[in-house]
């Protein structure tokens, strides 16, 4: 626990699955990551006042709202925590930093650049102020990824060549499966590309060190019209199958495209939810003139690596099991080899932004780091749109005429 006396009081907005997940690390990162800061649970947002009475209670928030703007206006708010879908994020996220609030905003960063660059033009305002801002690409800090990183940094692969990066899901494979808020364009901004493709764009660039620069891709969306929802219109959706109510799907069920890294690498990028039989599976190889380094988040304690500098007869792959006290976060978890999950990931990122915002530090990824995913997400549409053609990904600063 904590000595500090200092108090950071978080209003989440949202409070299912992404709710959930940050609300059970912000219970959890005081009691294991000595901080200097302590974080307090003061208020949890949703539109449903029994729903949401209901949540604050099962996940451990003070109090309760049904509204964000009041959320906001309060006195005894620090951080506002943006758990909602991608058409509320541009929104929630300008009140909150206009009203002096840090602000963690889930990815991707918004639904379309116009919102983004908004989104990153007002932190760079807000930081100006000691106001700090993250985007929630939580991979980056799976101890595996983040050591990956790292030993890219200290130049253990060399000069990077290739990146392949897959995340294929296959929760939507049924066409009667719903038309739940993800699949459509004007709440979620894209489909498959901008929900997981956004981690793996995110993830290999963090990784790398290296933009994407350029790209040509395909887009298909397989199922075309689905049946209206009658629940939740979370991933747990449910048809009553009472009528014949259906609606049209306006995002990808699927991405694929191969880019250009500035760095000189060829990379190619899968995203898709109707890779059948695949849950959740994030892959990503990274080749390099003296090495190869492998994550899969289906064993994400650990990371595959191949060190070609090592004499012939010594090479093949290893496996190294990120779980010893001097890996990235590992120290204050478990004995060595007790392996941790996905929620850890949730964990890490509150450590981390509490400590930026506590020691007035910038926490990454920030909104620019975020918007440059979305110009990312952006030249994959248009190149889409173009049958596949050539298309560079918009600088992040925009350009201004002469
Ligand atoms: N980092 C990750 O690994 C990860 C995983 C899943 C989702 N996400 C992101 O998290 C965000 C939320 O996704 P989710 O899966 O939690 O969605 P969800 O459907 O499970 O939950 C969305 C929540 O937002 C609430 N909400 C919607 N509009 C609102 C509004 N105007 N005011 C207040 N509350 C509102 C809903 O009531 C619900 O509680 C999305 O941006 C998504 O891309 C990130």
């Amino acid at each position: 626990m904590s000595t500090t006396d200092r108090e950071l009081r978080v209003g989440m907005v949202g409070y299912a699955f992404m709710g959930a997940a940050h609300s059970q690390a912000w219970r959890t990162v005081n009691r294991v990551y000595d901080l200097p800061a302590r974080v307090r649970m003061a208020a949890i947002c949703g539109r449903d006042a029994g729903k949401v009475a209901d949540a604050a209670d099962r996940l451990g928030w003070e109090t309760y709202t049904t509204d964000w703007r009041e959320l906001i206006a309060r006195d005894d708010i620090d951080i506002v925590d943006v758990c909602t879908p991608g058409d509320s994020h541009a929104e929630i996220t300008l009140a909150a930093l206009a009203a002096g609030k840090h602000v963690l905003c889930e990815k991707p960063l918004a639904n379309s650049v116009a919102e983004a660059r908004a989104m990153t033009a007002a932190a760079a305002t807000a930081q100006a102020a000691g106001i700090r801002s993250m985007c929630g690409f939580n991979y980056r800090r799976v101890p595996a990824v983040t050591m990956m990183q790292q030993m890219v940094a200290a130049g253990r692969l060399g000069t990077i060549r290739h990146v392949r990066a897959v995340y294929l899901q296959d929760w939507i494979v049924d066409p009667q499966f719903p038309l739940v808020w993800r699949l459509q364009k004007d709440k979620a901004g894209s489909g498959a590309l901008g929900d997981i493709g956004a981690h793996i764009i995110d993830l290999t660039q963090f990784v790398t060190g290296q933009r994407i620069s350029g790209v040509s891709a395909v887009t298909e969306t397989f199922v075309k019209e689905r049946p209206l929802p009658t629940g939740s219109s979370g991933l747990a959706a449910t048809v009553d199958g009472s009528g014949p109510a259906t609606g049209q799907v306006t995002v990808d069920d699927a991405a694929i495209f191969l880019a250009r890294l500035d760095g000189g690498g060829l990379a190619t990028y899968e995203a898709s939810r109707f890779a059948t039989g695949r849950k959740n599976a994030l892959r990503v190889e990274i080749n390099g003139s003296l090495g190869t380094l492998v994550f899969d988040l289906e064993r994400l304690n650990e990371l595959e690596f191949y060190d070609a500098t090592r004499p012939a007869a010594e090479q093949g792959f290893s496996r190294i099991l990120v779980t010893e006290g001097d890996h990235p976060y590992m120290s204050a978890w478990w004995p060595p080899g007790h392996i941790i999950g996905y929620e850890h990931s949730f964990t890490h990122q509150m450590r981390d932004l509490v400590e930026a915002v506590a020691t007035g530090a910038d926490p990454a990824p920030s909104f620019a780091d975020a918007l440059q995913v979305q110009l990312v997400l952006d030249a994959v549409e248009r190149s889409a749109r173009l049958g596949s053609a050539w298309t560079e990904v918009e600088p992040a600063l925009a350009q201004v005429a002469v």
